[in-house]
C-alpha cells in the first residue's frame, strides 16, 4: 500500500544547539522536546567555552557536547569552519546565547537562528547581551520590550527577522525582572519559529 505524504508523521527537525553561557534556551528545547510540544532532535550542542552550566544540561540530556573555542582558532574563518563542520547533516542551528561571532558558510545561510532578548533593530549589536540589554530599555524609559527571532548574517543582531514577541515594561523593573518577564516570552516565540522553519522543509 502506498503511504501518501500526508500519512507519514514529520520527521523531527534535526537542529545544533550553540551555547556560550547557562543554557537557558538549551533547556527549553530539551522540555519542549520531551513534552511533545517540539517535534526536533538535537544533534549537537556546541558550547564556546568549558565550565559553563549549559553544558551540565546538555550532559544531564544526554546529548552529544563539544566545546570549541574561539581562542584555539588562528581566525574566525578557521573556528567557524570548525563549528559548521560539526553540524553537517542538520536542518537548522540554534544560537542559544552564543556569544562568538561567525562566518556563516554559503550552505547555511537560511539555516542559523538566534534569539535577541529585545525588540531588533534597536537595543542590538555588539557587547548588547545579558542584562546590559534589558538595562538599556529601561534607560531609554521604553514601556515596551520583548524578544526577536532571526536569522544569522554576518552583522551581530541584523540578519532578516521571522518573528517578536512583546511584554510590559514596568515602572517597578530592573534588567533583572525584565529579562525575567522577556525570557518568557522568549520560551514561546523560538520554539515557534522553530516549527515554522520546519513547515518548509522539504522531506
Ligand atoms: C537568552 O535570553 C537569549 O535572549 C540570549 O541568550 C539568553 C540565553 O542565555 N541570546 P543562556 O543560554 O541562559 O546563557
Amino acid at each position: 500500500m502506498r503511504v501518501s505524504r500526508m500519512d507519514r508523521a514529520p520527521r523531527p527537525i534535526q537542529l545544533a544547539v550553540l551555547i556560550s553561557g547557562s543554557g537557558s534556551t538549551l533547556q527549553n528545547f530539551i522540555d519542549q522536546i520531551a513534552a511533545g510540544k517540539l517535534n526536533a532532535k538535537i544533534g549537537i550542542v556546541i558550547a564556546s567555552r568549558p565550565g559553563i552550566l549549559g553544558i551540565e544540561r546538555a550532559k544531564k540530556a544526554g546529548l552529544n557536547c563539544e566545546i570549541i573555542e574561539r581562542k584555539k582558532f588562528a581566525s574566525e574563518e578557521e573556528f567557524s569552519r570548525a563549528i559548521f563542520e560539526r553540524c553537517a547533516g542538520v536542518d537548522l542551528v540554534c544560537l542559544a546565547g552564543w556569544l562568538s561571532h561567525l562566518t556563516i558558510p554559503p550552505e547555511f545561510v537560511g539555516r542559523v537562528m538566534n534569539i535577541h532578548p529585545a525588540l531588533l533593530p534597536e537595543f542590538g549589536g555588539k557587547g548588547m547581551y545579558g542584562l546590559r540589554v534589558h538595562q538599556a530599555v529601561l534607560d531609554k524609559g521604553r514601556k515596551i520590550s520583548g524578544c526577536t527571532v532571526h536569522f544569522v548574517d554576518d552583522e551581530y543582531d541584523h540578519g532578516p527577522i521571522i518573528l517578536q514577541r512583546t511584554c510590559a515594561v514596568l515602572p517597578t523593573d530592573t534588567a533583572a525582572t525584565l529579562a525575567h518577564r522577556v525570557f518568557e516570552e522568549e520560551m514561546i516565540a523560538y520554539p515557534d519559529a522553530i516549527r515554522l522553519f520546519q513547515s518548509r522543509l522539504r522531506d
